[in-house]
């Protein structure tokens, strides 16, 4: 397994990863190409952008993704998007790129990592696993604008 900054050539190879697996249970999420593709040129173009793509011999395996961001004395990294191939979970790949994700966010100075997952999702027992505690302070909260927002 390689595991290597994300470069922007590679965005559309996970773009195309993203659409199968958040496509797939247990999320089900209706990503068009055209959306997710929007959306991770946005995350391209935030300032801060880092993210670690992991290779195998067939291809891409995963890949997290997302910004540093300046908080009151420090600063942290807000992880936008993570990703493992249907076909590669459970084997590890997740935990290598947490673990390539931390070294070099430490090394750059970067005191945490903050992110948003579904509650009582696998999602939430992988970063449970990493080390990650649910904030009991903080809570995410929207509200809707349109019908269908
Ligand atoms: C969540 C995800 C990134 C984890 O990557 P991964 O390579 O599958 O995870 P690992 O093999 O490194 O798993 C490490 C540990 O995390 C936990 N874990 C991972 N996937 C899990 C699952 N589906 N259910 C329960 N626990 C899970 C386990 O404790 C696991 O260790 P174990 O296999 O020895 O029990 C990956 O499964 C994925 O892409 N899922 C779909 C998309 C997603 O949910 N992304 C994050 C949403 S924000």
């Amino acid at each position: 397994m390689k595991i290597q900054p994300l470069e922007e050539a590679d965005l559309p190879e996970c773009a195309a990863l993203f659409v199968q697996v958040f496509g797939a249970p247990p999320w089900n999420e209706r990503w068009s190409a055209k959306a997710v593709a929007r959306r991770f040129d946005d995350c391209w173009r935030t300032p801060g952008f880092f993210g670690l793509l992991a290779t195998s011999e067939e291809g891409i395996a995963g890949f997290a993704l997302g910004q540093l961001e300046q908080w009151d004395t420090r600063r942290h990294f807000h992880l936008r998007e993570m990703c493992v191939a249907l076909e590669m979970q459970r084997r590890g790949v997740g935990s290598q790129l947490m673990q390539a994700l931390e070294d070099h966010l430490r090394e750059a100075g970067v005191g945490r990592i903050v992110l948003h997952t579904a509650r009582e999702s696998d999602a939430q027992a992988f970063y449970d696993r990493c080390g990650f505690h649910t904030s009991a302070k903080m809570v995410m909260m929207s509200k809707r604008l349109t019908p269908n927002g």
